[in-house]
């Protein structure tokens, strides 16, 4: 673990931040408010490459799945998996769409409460020890006790400063963070940290909105939903909700959405389903069939008129992306995080 105030260096440009102690590279530098490309800050998506030119590094995940022996050979590393352990020169490019919308905070929260929503997706609340402003659609980083690695995960609530967060998460099969955090006793303390990520409701864009959920992805797009239909800049706009569950007994979200005043005026909640059976058929209003199929039967060549945000696995933001693409829709539209 690294002791900095190491800086670290920006080839070929005059960008440079220092890096706090135990923070990693990725966040330090977001935290001084540069553009550093990233995703999904847990090591999978390999977007927070860099490569080292000078000085020395430790990784805190070397397996991690986002780097292949490939890149480890031409020095490169995760900006959100390395620590420097001193003065660094490194060679990336930024990107403007990365630079924080706000100001990556790192405090403790306490567990306040937990209340299930399905079989497997319980909806955890989370007291900070201070405010944390975040936009709709955001995660943060949460850091249990004896848990290897922070896990990703997303506020239902919506966007503001806030005291009290919620997240709404699966309880993966012998998955080690989201067991610990259903074995949680209430009053324990984990570490968290954010707010991160780039798939956050935009206000100024003046165009109908598409949430669409896959299973987990459930809380950004409720928090999305929530920041849109209680905004006054969107007041004009519609807001569609799409759910996709492998089961009838997955579908969950419209009772969170229906509470909201605008949903009766300028609402809509479709779910689909992969997966009905005989047992569990479909209910009244229901499609069967994968969401990126729906959303394209239902709103074709309308699509690229609306402004389009999604969450879930990585094989729907996949089909989806292909949708979108193959219906123009002009991707700064297109605003998603993929739940690896
Ligand atoms: C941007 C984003 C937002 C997400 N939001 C949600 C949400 O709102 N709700 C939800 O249910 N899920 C969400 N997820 C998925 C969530 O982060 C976890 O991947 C999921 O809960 C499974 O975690 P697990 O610990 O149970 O499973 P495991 O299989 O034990 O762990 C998988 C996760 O842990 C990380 N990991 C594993 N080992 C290490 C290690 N040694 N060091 C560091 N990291 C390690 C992996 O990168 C992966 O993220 C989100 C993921 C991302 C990327
Ligand atoms: S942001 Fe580092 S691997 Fe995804």
């Amino acid at each position: 673990m690294s002791n900095c105030s190491q800086r670290v260096h920006i080839a070929g440009s005059d960008l440079s931040f220092s890096c706090q102690p135990g923070d990693t590279i990725l966040r330090a530098a977001l935290r001084e408010g540069l553009a550093f490309p990233y995703e999904c800050n847990v090591g999978s998506c390999g977007n927070c490459k860099f490569e080292l030119l000078e000085g020395e590094v430790k990784s805190s995940w070397a397996e991690a799945p986002g780097l292949s022996e490939k890149d480890k050979l031409k020095n490169k590393w995760l900006g959100c998996q390395t620590h420097a352990l001193g003065d660094l020169q490194i060679k990336l490019r930024t990107a403007d769409k990365y630079k924080p919308v706000h100001t990556p905070l790192k405090t403790e929260g306490w567990l306040r409460g937990s209340r299930p929503i399905t079989h497997d997706l319980s909806e955890f609340r989370f007291e900070l020890a201070e405010p944390m402003a975040f936009s709709s659609g955001q995660y943060a980083l949460l850091q249990m006790a004896g848990i290897q690695g922070p896990r990703a995960y997303s506020m239902s609530t919506q966007g503001g400063n806030a005291k009290v967060i919620d997240f709404q998460v699966r309880r993966t099969p012998e998955g080690v963070g989201s067991s610990a955090l259903f074995n949680l006793p209430l009053g324990e303390r984990v570490e968290i940290d954010g707010p991160y990520g780039m798939a956050y409701l935009r206000e100024d864009a003046p165009r109908d909105i598409l949430c669409i959920a896959g299973g987990s992805g459930l809380a950004p797009m409720v928090s999305v939903a929530r920041g849109a239909l209680n905004s006054p800049q969107l007041e004009n706009q519609r807001l569609h909700f799409v759910y996709g569950a492998r089961t009838t007994r997955d579908v969950c979200g419209l009772d969170m959405l229906e509470t909201l005043d605008a949903w009766s005026t300028r609402g809509h909640y479709q779910a689909v389903i992969s997966g009905a059976t005989a047992d569990a058929p479909l209910q009244a209003g229901q499609l069967q069939g994968f969401a990126h199929d729906a959303v394209n039967d239902i709103w074709g060549d309308r699509l690229a008129d609306m402004e389009i945000y999604f969450a879930g696995p990585p094989l729907m933001a996949q089909s989806l992306i292909k949708v979108l693409v193959d219906r123009k829709v002009p991707m700064d539209q297109v605003h998603f995080d993929q739940f690896y």
